[in-house]
């Protein structure tokens, strides 16, 4: 496995991440395969071949169901292996999302993760964004409260999982790192790309498969990591599985 400097962080990330979305939720999400809920032992696998393969980076949310509980229960004993990243703004109960973005709640927040991924720190933190990127950045104190959980130990980076380009330039130019879409069809973002990278700024890579409609062939689940990889700036590409199979292929394109 390749490891990457995640920006100026000091944090070493594996070039593929885990995305734990579907293992806490399997409603409400864009995938292509609705995912089924898997078991606390289909996880434990899933993790013990993730980590023989070398990943080391988690990506998961309050926003993703159970995904932090299951995951406080699962890195019992083996935190310190792994680096973690949540999210803060979005919270998904009875099959609706709901976002909060102020001081108050994204502290909160910081709080309710630490205790359910049952640790005492968090390596990153990004703003859940729903959109209104821009009006987060400036309006919410969202950032300026990461920044202040930052200086207090709680939380070692942050930045924004962004949904425009004017935010996630904001959030390059700006913040420890940036979570970006990419794939071979999907290169609105380089430009956010090459500002992070310009800048020492970390980067994130979501939907890199496009949810699942670039992995159903073999030969396109190849040329996108592979392109995606190839893209000076990522720093980690975090796909989405709870497959070990799966996960495995995915290490093996990047190897
Ligand atoms: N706003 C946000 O902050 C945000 C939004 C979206 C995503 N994300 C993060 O980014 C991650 C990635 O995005 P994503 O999960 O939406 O999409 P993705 O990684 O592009 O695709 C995930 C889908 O691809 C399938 N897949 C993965 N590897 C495969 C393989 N080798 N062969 C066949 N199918 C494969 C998965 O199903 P299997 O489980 O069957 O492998 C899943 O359905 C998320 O998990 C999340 O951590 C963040």
């Amino acid at each position: 496995m390749q490891y990457r400097e995640l920006g100026g962080t000091g944090l070493s990330v594996s070039l593929l991440g885990l995305g734990t979305v579907a293992f806490g939720r399997t409603t409400g999400l864009k995938y292509a395969v609705a995912p089924r809920r898997p078991s606390m032992r289909d996880l434990t696998q899933l993790l013990a071949v993730a980590r023989e393969a070398g990943v080391n980076l988690i990506d998961t949310a309050p926003a993703y169901g159970d995904s932090e509980q299951r995951l406080g229960k699962l890195l019992a004993g083996h935190r310190n292996d792994w680096v973690l990243c949540t999210k803060v703004g979005e919270t998904f109960e009875a099959g609706a999302s709901r976002w909060d973005f102020s001081p108050e709640y994204t502290r909160r927040s910081v709080q309710e993760s630490l205790k359910r991924l049952c640790t005492d720190r968090l390596d990153v933190v990004l703003v859940h964004s729903n959109g209104d990127d821009l009006d987060i950045i400036r309006n919410r104190g969202t950032l300026q409260m990461l920044a202040q959980l930052k200086e207090e130990g709680l939380i070692c980076a942050f930045g924004m999982s962004h949904k425009t380009i004017a935010g996630g330039l904001h959030t390059a130019e700006t913040c420890d790192v940036v979570m970006t879409t990419l794939s071979a069809a999907a290169t609105a973002e380089l430009e956010v790309v090459e500002r992070a990278r310009a800048r020492g700024c970390g980067v994130l890579v979501k939907k890199s498969l496009d949810s699942g409609r670039a992995a159903q062939g073999d030969d396109l689940r190849r040329q996108n990591l592979q392109y995606v990889a190839c893209v000076a700036g990522v720093s980690s590409i975090v796909i989405g599985t709870t497959n070990p199979a799966h996960l495995l292929a995915n290490a093996a394109v990047l190897d």
